[in-house]
């Protein structure tokens, strides 16, 4: 470990260790495949049964969580690393209160910060403390750095995937990267705009078939599919999230599974503070190899 990460990880043991809400990253090997549309929704769902949700907006894509949601943000986290304003003065309301850093600007500032420049943003977060139950982390398709630095950093990858064969090997080329650089053997699957159930599964077997094959000891862990349905364009152009306009459709039905899954798997995690999970993707050591999940005692 270098002196620099020494001494941000001393800093962070400081103080009382608070724990970690539940961090999930939601990402693609091809962009389009719906992990913007499906972030909101799952947000949306979870902050409707009360849970204090958060959704960091790292994808570069096209149609961004605010976007989509029909909110104006003013300011994005590159004021904040600007020095501008404060990371609470983003932060974006959206159905149920569920909360937004807008990122798209700035995300790649972020990946590249340097040290005095994360001992600044640091500082600023000592100020933050809302807790959270869970945080999304919305990132761009592919394998570039901005997407790695995400993923590496969440508890819980999520890979979003269609029935597209280019999604399937993409992701497959996503799970290899984040596999052989980062040691990450464990990825959670959601198969969407499927025909029927079986396609969904069918995806996924595949999925897991190839990975099983050429990586061996990779994990991949079905968390549902969602139905293919043209309402989406239409919700999208509208700015509202597809579960609340059409909340007894198949989609939201299997939206709503997942999110019972992602709720389950989640069981025993505490609320966790947002200053924890900003330090603790400050203090990823994703220019080097392993999963912050390992590198990071949960108590710092
Ligand atoms: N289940 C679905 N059925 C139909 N269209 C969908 C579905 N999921 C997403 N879409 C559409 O696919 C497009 C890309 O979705 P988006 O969430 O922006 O993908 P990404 O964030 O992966 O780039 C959007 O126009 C969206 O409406
Ligand atoms: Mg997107």
């Amino acid at each position: 470990m270098n002196d620099q990460a020494h001494t941000l990880r001393r800093m962070f043991s400081q103080g009382n260790p608070a724990p970690l809400p539940q961090i999930l990253s939601v990402t693609s090997g091809k962009g389009g495949v719906g992990k913007t549309s499906i972030v909101v929704n799952l947000a949306v769902i979870l902050a409707s049964m009360g849970k204090k949700v958060l959704v960091l907006d790292a994808d570069l894509g096209l149609a961004n969580i605010d976007v989509m949601l029909g909110l104006t943000p003013k300011y994005n986290i590159k004021h904040v690393l600007d020095g501008q304003c404060r990371l609470e003065e983003i932060l974006l309301e959206g159905p149920h209160g569920m909360k937004i850093i807008p990122a798209t600007s700035g995300i790649q500032e972020l990946v590249d910060l340097s040290y005095e420049q994360q001992l600044s943003l640091v500082n600023t977060l000592d100020y933050f403390d809302e807790d959270m139950d869970y945080l999304f982390v919305d990132t761009g398709a592919g394998i570039s750095r901005n997407v790695m630095y995400f993923n590496a950093a969440a508890q819980r990858i999520i890979v979003v995937v269609t029935p597209e064969p280019t999604s399937i090997t993409d992701a497959y080329a996503l799970i290899k990267v984040l596999r052989n650089q980062y040691g990450i053997k464990r990825f959670n699957l959601i198969i969407n705009n499927v025909l029927s159930k079986m396609e969904g599964d069918e995806v996924a077997k595949k999925l897991t078939l190839v990975c099983g094959r050429f990586l061996g000891d990779v994990a991949l862990d079905m968390l549902g599919s969602i139905p293919h349905d043209s309402n989406f364009s239409e919700c999208i152009k509208g700015q509202k999230a597809f579960v609340g306009e059409y909340p007894n459709g198949a989609v939201a039905k299997g939206l709503i599974r997942i999110t019972k899954q992602i709720d389950r798997l989640s069981h025993g995690h505490g609320t966790g503070n947002l200053q924890f999970f900003l330090k603790r993707i400050l203090l990823n050591e994703t220019k080097g190899s392993r999963h912050a999940e390992y590198s990071i005692p949960s108590s710092y």
